[in-house]
């Protein structure tokens, strides 16, 4: 049954025709364990969707219009939840309690040692074995006058996969009649704990399915990058650009410099890194990407008060078979995880990843879509 849990139109005052945002919710099967899964689905009055769903709070469809208007579905993705269960690689999902990787699943806060699951080689990679994106979170939709918004809320227990403290976690997204997705992540905690929450949806500008990404042109408006050894843990160098294939200061396709013989290529299996991103001000909002794609104009530009950005060029997309039959072979999507970088927990030189009682985290990261 679709319930229409709010629609607001605000009719033109010299047109005939009415804008409208909307929110609408559905049931949409239920996981192995019998949870009920809910898809929300969010308009604008420009005719733009997003589709998320409360089980990851994963966001499973975004259809934006290329510079004729003709929208297509840019985010990758599956058609039931049985997919998203079985066919993990955080297709779209927000990942946590800790986005991206700390060493050997190991941390300490003080006297305190904690141990996470190593579910990544010998690290801890995505918050653990059940991380954010295997969760079924609470969801609730508004449609306010210029925007239609989605929260969705998560209880973490303390000590769930590891990690200490109750934490408390809201997740926030609005879609405006500019085109934008604001994503706002909140979160408390009853103890210190670490706490690195992300978006994980896979894009390809020309739409899901088709074709490789290798031919976007990317933006990264970062001046170092963090290299990593070959497990993909930072070393704890920030390493210029300047001369590497991993200066993206000016629009640069995906494809022109990622065969080369560059180690740090040949360790990601590609891009698969953490660039740091240039800020005047720790946490002001600022641009972090831009990504356009020739054959259909569309564009996307990221801002965001995160320090880095996770550019992952989808190397390890295997032929999963996705929406509509399509399959998402190796780089065929590419993912833009803003963040703090990864193994801060074991970094002091890295920005601080550490949450207190008493603190809210509170990050946003926001995707405007265009096409030109
Ligand atoms: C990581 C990749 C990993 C992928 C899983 C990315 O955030 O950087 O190394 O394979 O997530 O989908």
């Amino acid at each position: 049954m679709k319930k229409y849990i709010a629609t607001l139109a605000a009719a033109c005052a010299f047109c005939s025709f009415a804008n409208a945002q909307s929110v609408k919710q559905e049931d949409w099967g239920k996981t192995k364990n019998g949870e009920q899964v809910k898809m929300f689905t969010l308009k604008n009055s420009k005719g733009m969707t997003v589709k998320v769903i409360d089980y990851g709070a994963i966001i499973t469809e975004i259809q934006a219009p290329d510079r004729n208007g003709e929208f297509a579905d840019i985010v990758l993705g599956f058609d039931n939840i049985k997919d998203y269960q079985e066919l993990t690689d955080y297709f779209g999902a927000v990942v946590g309690r800790y986005g991206n990787r700390i060493a050997e699943g190991k941390f300490s806060i003080g006297d305190n040692d904690y141990t996470l699951p190593q579910n990544n080689g010998v690290n801890s990679l995505h918050g653990g074995k059940v991380g954010f994106d295997q969760k079924v979170w609470k969801g609730e939709a508004v449609a306010t006058g210029d925007s239609a918004k989605l929260t969705l809320k998560l209880k973490s227990p303390d000590g769930d996969q590891g990690y200490p403290g109750n934490l408390d976690v809201t997740v926030t997204y609005t879609l405006t009649n500019e085109n934008k997705l604001i994503v706002n992540y909140k979160a408390t905690t009853d103890k210190p704990t670490v706490c690195n929450l992300t978006q994980h949806s896979y894009f390809n500008l020309y739409g899901a399915g088709n074709g490789n990404i290798l031919g976007h042109e990317v933006m990264l408006n970062a001046d170092a990058f963090t290299p990593v050894d070959e497990t993909l843990i930072p070393t704890g160098e920030l390493k210029k650009v300047d001369g590497t294939p991993f200066d993206f200061r000016k629009p640069r396709p995906v494809g022109s410099r990622i065969e080369k013989a560059d180690e740090q290529l040949i360790i990601g299996g590609g891009y698969d890194h953490n660039w740091v991103l240039n800020k005047k001000s720790p946490g002001e909002m600022s641009l972090a990407a831009r990504v356009y794609e020739p054959v259909s104009g569309r564009m996307l530009t990221i801002e965001t008060t995160e320090p880095g950005i996770q550019f992952y060029s989808g190397n390890f997309l295997a032929g999963q078979t996705g929406k509509g039959g399509k399959n998402y072979f190796f780089r065929y999507g590419m993912c833009f995880e803003t963040q703090h970088f990864p193994d801060s927990p074991n970094r002091e030189n890295f920005p601080s990843t550490l949450l207190n009682p008493g603190e809210t985290y509170d990050t946003t990261t926001v995707f405007t879509f265009g096409a030109q």
